[in-house]
């Protein structure tokens, strides 16, 4: 174990504009090979302030790098049926390989809050399809900074499902997970 105590900032904004130029860099080689672009669908149920402004972002990540994603808006007082119907909808639709939406989904839950996901994040030699967003986004700023965590203890300040737990069992067992992973399986 090594005893570093010398502390340094990571830049994520710096980060995300590399990975953006990478990703679309990827999403044309899979347009070229496949003739897939990969599509990411969003349903928002309702109209809060802050939810449309992170659809909006992640749209407009999705724009930057491929252009394909899809919307669907939701009234508020939508059944559960309906809102069921349209994951389904896009859950069938070939051209869409992930769904964002605040619900627990199965399988293209880009979310990765899915029991399957989550199981396989904690298993070694198991790979999850999706992880959340935010555990990722912490291992690829140590990745990107070349900062080695083999061999060294780690504290996680945050206990919920949606960070510090997935960020805890990524600390474990790191792994990369590809866009083109996806579509080879
Ligand atoms: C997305 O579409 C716009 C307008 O058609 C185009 O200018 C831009 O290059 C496209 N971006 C990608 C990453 O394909
Ligand atoms: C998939 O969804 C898009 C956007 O709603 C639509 O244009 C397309 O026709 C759908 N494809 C299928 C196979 O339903």
């Amino acid at each position: 174990m090594t005893t570093e105590t010398s502390s340094k900032l990571l830049d994520g904004k710096l980060i995300t504009n590399k990975i953006r130029d990478i990703i679309a860099g990827e999403i044309d080689g899979i347009k070229k090979s496949t003739g897939i672009v990969p599509g990411l669908a969003v349903i928002l149920v309702g109209s809060r302030k802050d939810s449309q402004t992170y659809v909006c972002n992640k749209k407009k990540a999705c724009e930057d790098v491929g252009n394909a994603s899809y919307e669907a808006n939701l009234p508020e007082d939508y059944s559960k049926e309906e809102v069921i119907k349209h994951i389904s909808k896009f859950n069938s639709n070939h051209s869409i390989h992930g769904i964002l939406i605040q619900l627990p989904l199965p399988r293209k839950n880009v979310d990765g809050f899915h029991p399957l996901n989550i199981g396989c994040l904690a298993m070694q030699g198991k790979e999850p399809l999706f992880v959340r967003c935010m555990s990722k986004g912490c291992m690829e700023l140590l990745h990107r900074y070349e900062i080695e965590i083999k061999g060294k203890r780690a504290v996680v300040i945050e206990r919920s499902n949606f960070v510090g737990m997935p960020a805890a069992l990524l600390l474990r067992f790191p792994f990369v997970l590809t866009l083109l992973s996806l579509f080879e399986q």
